[in-house]
């Protein structure tokens, strides 16, 4: 018998008694705590932040995929979020990132960019990069065509702001390495999420549906990292199913939308004064099985007349365009922010709640591209009758083109929709035409592009997919190439305990989804949800059986990784960094207005304004592209304290906008409008408005300048 193990797991058994007993009387419980006898740490973690926030202006968002959503400034700056944990010779690496999804591009790049430094340290069997899924930050990072298309193409900008900072972000997180203590702490959150197609839900067997109390899942689980023997608090890093959709898509501002937002407030509620992305304490809200789930839980009406839409196809009068879905604020900021809120007081709450379990054991991983068209399975009917399926070349059905409720799609597409249209499926010949087979691979769902079939002018979407498996000691974290939809994760959840349970001793505790991993290859719906063709079904690209396939290839890897086999692996896909195109337009120069330099604060802000209003200034500037001011900021808040000018805000800030637009509609002429609304909780004062920027001279010279405002009273 082992007496170390015994006495450090009776030892142990009292920390956790003593710290449940702690907790009991709440107020940083676990910062207090501090014990006679130490205890060996169970595992070395790192945390880091950096900024990854790409192009504010002039880029098209990806999200929404609509054409006319190009940013024209800055709400809440982007960040990647990397957690890095070591337990004995092993090591992993997780990067949340704000942002809509990523791409086998940008992984392969930052997994060379880190080799350069640390050898084949990470790899890609260990390293995770899960993106939020906000829809309101600049596209053209993915390479795969469909997903580059809203901004006309590859953006060297958007994607470098990316690799950078993610790459900065894991430095930082590999660099502060130190003994630590991971604890897991699950609660429901209710009134944020809502099923955004309840009725494909509803086709999941009713014995199934039983089993579970609601049509989204409302569990946050949470994962903190105590520094061991300070017991410091370095991070926290939650998992929750919501679409960061609380923006619309007629929002210019770059945001991290609901989710970002709460990482941000929970940094603030510990990093206290220090400028946001900065502080040592890091709270990430990464993405899970958020296919079908929407924030926007006032649900869809019809705008026109308030009525409410047509269920199957979400349309009224035919129109998706008129089906929308909001709240629960009066506008999406504020929907955002309650969402955000209520997403951190929660984490807030299990932080210092007496129902954490400490986590222990060993960490193992294992990770293989799966080519999806040639792939098999055995699918089992609810009757029992068992029947041999496939995978298809990827297509994007009908329904794909019309949205969802919580941005629609342009022209007369709906969802629920099994009919085609002939104009459509001409254009869509033009481009790749399907086969036959394609058709019946797909079946119900009606092709809208056949992405599987084009090859120019490069690929459309990946055929290859990353899957890939954690275990942190009974806790599975399953990195998934895409965006499973409530039930879809919920099978796969039952597949991997299941599966943990039966090849090793360690029974799973807690599984969780790592949404939109590694490789993005749309949605996956169950087979069930199929049948209806919602936008959800007709995005899930490798036809009905896309989530039978997963649960055969997810059971075949944690078998493989527990009982120490070589692992079965497909090609990875092709790297199409040197064929990518880009159409997205140069800044060519800019120029002031006549009169004015760079900088001029052509609006000043009223001379006395009261605390819960916003003030604003505007500055003549230069195109915010010149200098993506990664990692600094485009304008500050200033106080005038003991003789100088003290920054309490940058453009990370909620209480901040930077709105950044042409005048006169010529792009070589523009203005900034900073706003700021000035909490009731700011002292009273002086205060200033800054703005930082680059001009671009006619001979191509890059040039910054600094604006500010005259003084203003705060009353
Ligand atoms: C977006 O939200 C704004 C309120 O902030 C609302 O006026 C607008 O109708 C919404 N639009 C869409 C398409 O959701
Ligand atoms: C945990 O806290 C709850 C209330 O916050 C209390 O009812 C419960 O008894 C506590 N459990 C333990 C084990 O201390
Ligand atoms: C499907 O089932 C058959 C017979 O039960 C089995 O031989 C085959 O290996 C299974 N295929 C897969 C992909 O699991
Ligand atoms: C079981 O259900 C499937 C799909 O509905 C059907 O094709 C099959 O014939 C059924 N088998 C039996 C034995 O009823």
């Amino acid at each position: 018998m082992d007496v170390y193990g015994c006495v450090h797991s009776f030892f142990k058994q009292i920390r956790m008694h003593l710290q449940a007993f702690i907790n009991t009387f709440q107020i940083g419980g676990i910062f207090i705590l501090n014990f006679l006898f130490v205890i060996n740490a169970d595992y070395r973690v790192g945390i880091g932040i950096s900024d990854i926030t790409g192009p504010i202006g002039q880029i098209g968002f990806l999200g929404y995929g609509n054409p006319f959503q190009k940013g024209s400034g800055l709400h809440l700056r982007q960040y990647a979020r990397a957690f890095v944990i070591k337990k004995d010779l092993q090591c992993v690496a997780f990067v949340s990132i704000d942002t809509t999804m990523t791409g086998f591009g940008l992984r392969k790049q930052v997994l060379s960019t880190l080799q350069k430094n640390y050898g084949s340290l990470y790899n890609d069997q260990n390293f995770v990069i899960s993106a939020t899924h906000t829809h309101c930050v600049p596209g053209g990072f993915m390479m795969d065509l469909l997903y580059d298309l809203p901004s006309f193409g590859f953006v060297q900008e958007t994607f470098d702001s990316l690799h950078n900072g993610i790459v900065q972000a894991v430095i930082k997180a590999h660099n502060s390495i130190q003994d630590a203590n991971i604890f897991v702490t699950k609660g429901t959150i209710l009134n944020v999420n809502v099923n955004r197609s309840p009725l494909a839900y509803l086709l999941n067997p009713k014995t199934e549906r039983d089993k579970y109390s609601y049509d989204v899942d409302k569990e946050l689980t949470q994962l903190k990292f105590i520094a061991s023997p300070s017991n410091k608090l370095l991070g926290v890093l939650h998992w929750f199913p919501v679409h960061p959709t609380s923006m619309n898509n007629t929002n210019r501002l770059v945001s991290s939308d609901n989710v970002g937002y709460a990482s941000i407030l929970f940094e603030q509620h510990f990093n206290k004064d220090t400028p946001i992305g900065n502080g040592p304490f890091v709270a990430a809200f990464a993405s899970s099985n958020l296919g079908d789930v929407s924030p926007n839980i006032k649900g869809p009406i019809c705008i026109s007349t308030g009525n409410p839409c047509d269920d199957v196809t979400s349309t009224c009068d035919g129109k998706s365009q008129h089906c929308i879905a909001s709240g629960p604020g009066i506008d999406m900021f504020e929907s955002t922010k309650i969402i955000g809120e209520k997403l951190f007081k929660k984490g807030l709450e299990l932080l210092h709640s007496n129902q954490s379990r400490e986590i222990d054991g060993p960490l193992e991983y294992r990770h293989r591209y799966v080519n999806m068209p040639i792939q098999v399975a055995n699918f089992t009917y609810p009757n029992g009758t068992e029947t041999k399926v496939r995978g298809c070349l990827s297509a994007m059905g009908y329904a794909f083109a019309a949205g969802t409720t919580d941005g629609p799609g342009a022209f007369n597409f709906k969802q629920g929709s099994k009919t085609q249209n002939p104009m459509w499926n001409f254009i869509r010949n033009l481009v790749a035409e399907p086969t036959k087979d394609d058709i019946a691979c797909h079946y119900p769902k009606p092709i809208f592009l056949t992405t599987g079939r084009i090859k120019v002018p490069y690929r459309w979407q990946p055929q290859t997919v990353s899957i890939q498996i954690i275990l942190l000691g009974d806790v599975a974290i399953a990195s998934v190439p895409g965006e499973f939809t409530t039930m879809a994760g919920r099978r796969l959840k039952q597949t991997i305990a299941t599966t943990v349970a039966t090849y090793s001793k360690l029974s799973t505790k807690d599984v969780v989804i790592a949404g939109l991993s590694n490789i993005y290859s749309s949605y996956i719906a169950t087979p069930e949800e199929y049948e209806l063709q919602r936008y959800e079904a007709a995005s899930t690209i490798f036809g009905p059986h896309t989530l039978t396939i997963y649960l055969n290839v997810y059971n075949n890897l944690i078998k493989s990784m527990l009982n120490g086999e070589p692992l079965d692996t497909d090609p990875e896909p092709e790297d199409i960094s040197n064929k990518v195109l880009s159409f997205a337009l140069p800044v060519w120069f800019d120029l002031p207005l006549v009169g004015y330099r760079f900088g001029d604060c052509r609006v000043q802000p009223p001379s006395t304004a009261k605390r819960g209003t916003t003030v604003s200034a505007i500055f003549v500037s230069g195109n915010p592209r010149n200098n993506l001011m990664r990692g600094k900021t485009f304008l500050t808040i200033e106080r005038w304290i003991k003789e100088k000018w003290v920054v309490v805000a940058t453009d990370s800030n909620w209480e901040t906008k930077f709105i950044w637009k042409n005048v006169f509609f010529i792009s070589a002429y523009s203005q900034a409008t900073i706003e700021w609304y000035i909490d009731k909780n700011i002292p009273i004062g002086i205060y200033r408005i800054c703005h930082f920027g680059h001009y671009k001279s006619l001979n191509g010279e890059i040039i910054p300048y600094i604006g500010a405002t005259r003084k203003f009273n705060v009353v």
